[in-house]
């Protein structure tokens, strides 16, 4: 029992009719599901929005899928989803409301957190964000010296990075390009330096974007920033009100560290950091591609959200992808997930998901605050495919880990690319569908022989197989396409954490890292003697201060 009196998740019907049925299945691969059903490849497909998602080559059947659907009633699924969406305050831990859903509600939807709709606020910011943008982007707002601003550089890290960051890259062919966008995370000084070198201060605002405007390495970055551009300036601090813009939570702090609370772009407590770059985070983002555009993006969220919302169970996508990875996380034992995009737009796709899914769902204590006996989420990783294939993709093919994988891929290549460069497009995607193909049904011992491969060559030259895929296709890569595939995610981990019991929101395991370099700090810089330090750290922190010549 849990204990709060239900049963154990790994204890319910419902998983152990998972377990059984993963013993009767061993042994029946892709060809065998396949043969046996002729319209597996065309049947086992869904749409959402533009998104054409599809899951014929997964080791299920529909008992599986039957099955997994069943685990997803037992937990209650989408009663907690529907907790979520009203707004009731399912991050138990912090106590807090998960909206992230708000941030595209349309303007008149209804949306309450103890008591007060939300949904005016989130369209005041937007509305404030276009304005500013606009301004930006038309040069009507200009820096101290009266200069056109032409440089944006984003200073946060997390969730206060990653999003814009990445969706920046994905939407490159929407942005103006007379602009540059820069984005500085790293507490190593070499980020920002990087970043602004080349950059001239007069032409350059800065973002500082921090939920809380307390990480220490967005501050500490910001302040940095402040410095070249009033050494470059003059020093007049009446710089920083044309040069410093902020996206934050907290006022307070915002004031403190210098910036006028009228040019700080305000987000709320029920968005999580990694749920964020559609909130008031997004905002160098819409420097770039525009108020329309932005709101293009939100829309296709929305489409993902009301899918989520309200299809069934059996059409429900973000259902059927969070079951899947349970299916192979809990019942294969796979560690971890690979998301393999091919485009070069979604460079930094999986970074993100990584954010995503890996600081949402890597939690071993349970909602009732004992520790789970089941796998909790994967280890997420991967990169443009084609760069893959050329790289990790021998240790998927042919490697001893059973490794699920996305692909995500366009039918079309952007508008903007020269024919030649276009035809090129084909060749991308014919890689794209071989690799699934390749990895769903391998090649045989008698297939590899049947090409005369010398025997003492055919074990090495044999592809098992049966490494399952899904495929996500579209037409082409547009804003709102982005938007529906982050908000695809989104929902697919959390279906995951319902399932799994666990806390979705918070992120404490990061915590301690976090205090710890707090107190290591004056032991490196002043070498100060810190208490409770052990051993290995004391050791390691002597020979660092040795190599500086402390
Ligand atoms: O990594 C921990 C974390 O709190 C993330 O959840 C968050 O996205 C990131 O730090 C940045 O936080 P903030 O936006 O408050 O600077």
């Amino acid at each position: 029992m849990n204990a709060d009196g239900r049963t154990r998740l790994n204890q319910t019907p419902e998983w152990t009719a998972l377990v059984k049925h993963r013993e009767e299945l061993d042994g029946t691969g892709l060809r065998e599901l396949f043969a046996a059903d002729p319209g597996r490849g065309s049947g086992y497909t869904l749409q959402v929005g533009d998104l054409y998602v599809d899951y014929s080559k997964h080791l299920v059947t529909d008992e599986t899928l039957r099955l997994l659907r069943e685990l997803a009633a037992a937990t209650d699924v989408f009663g907690l989803r529907d907790a979520m969406f009203r707004g009731e305050k399912i991050n138990t831990t912090e106590n807090r409301a998960v909206l992230h859903t708000a941030l595209r509600a349309p303007r008149d939807a209804v949306i309450e957190v103890d008591g007060e709709n939300v949904v005016p606020g989130v369209h005041a910011v937007l509305d404030k964000m276009a304005d500013f943008a606009d301004r930006v982007r038309s040069g009507t707002w200009t820096g101290h010296t009266g200069k056109r601003i032409r440089n944006v550089v984003n200073v946060g890290i997390g969730g206060s990075d990653l999003g814009p960051a990445m969706a920046y890259e994905v939407l490159r062919a929407f942005t103006d390009r007379d602009l540059t966008l820069r984005f500085v995370s790293n507490v190593d000084g070499a980020d920002l330096h990087e970043a602004v070198r080349d950059l001239d201060p007069a032409e350059t605002l800065f973002v500082i974007a921090s939920k809380t405007f307390t990480t220490i390495e967005t501050v500490t970055n910001a302040t940095s920033a402040r410095s070249w551009l009033l050494d470059a300036l003059g020093g007049d601090e009446a710089a920083v009100a044309k040069h410093f813009v902020a996206l934050s939570t907290n006022a307070e702090k915002v004031a403190g560290f210098g910036i006028d609370t009228a040019n700080m772009f305000e987000f709320w407590d029920w968005v999580g950091g990694r749920y964020s770059y559609d909130s008031a985070i997004g905002l160098a983002l819409m420097i770039a591609i525009g108020p329309a555009a932005f709101r293009e993006m939100l829309d296709g969220f929305r489409i993902v959200d009301e899918h989520f919302r309200t299809a069934p169970a059996e059409e429900n996508v973000p259902l059927l992808l969070g079951l899947l990875g349970i299916w192979y996380g809990n019942f294969h034992d796979a560690q971890s997930h690979a998301v393999l995009p091919y485009s070069h737009y979604l460079s930094n796709f999986t970074a993100y998901l990584q954010q995503l899914d890996m600081e949402s769902n890597g939690k071993y204590v349970g909602r009732d605050g004992t520790e789970v006996d089941w796998q909790t989420g994967p280890v997420v990783w991967g990169t443009p495919g084609t760069n893959g294939q050329h790289a990790y993709y021998q240790l998927i093919h042919q490697g001893t880990k059973l490794i699920p994988a996305d692909f995500i891929g366009f039918a079309e290549p952007v508008a903007e690319l020269s024919d030649e460069l276009k035809a090129q497009h084909d060749l991308l995607m014919a890689n794209f569908f071989a690799q699934t193909q390749a990895l769903a049904f391998g090649k045989t011992p008698d297939e590899v022989r049947a090409e005369g491969v010398p025997e003492e060559l055919v074990a090495h030259k044999t592809f098992r197989g049966d490494h399952p895929t899904t495929t996500i296709l579209a037409r082409a890569l547009t804003p709102s396409v982005l938007g529906q595939l982050v908000a695809l995610y989104e929902h697919k981990v959390f279906v995951q954490g319902a399932v799994w019991d666990i806390d979705s929101f918070d992120q404490w395991g990061v915590e301690l890292g976090k205090v710890l370099a707090k107190r290591v700090e004056p032991a490196l810089t002043e070498g100060a003697e810190v208490p409770g330090l052990d051993a290995s750290t004391r050791a390691l922190v002597a020979k660092y201060r040795e190599l500086r010549g402390r």
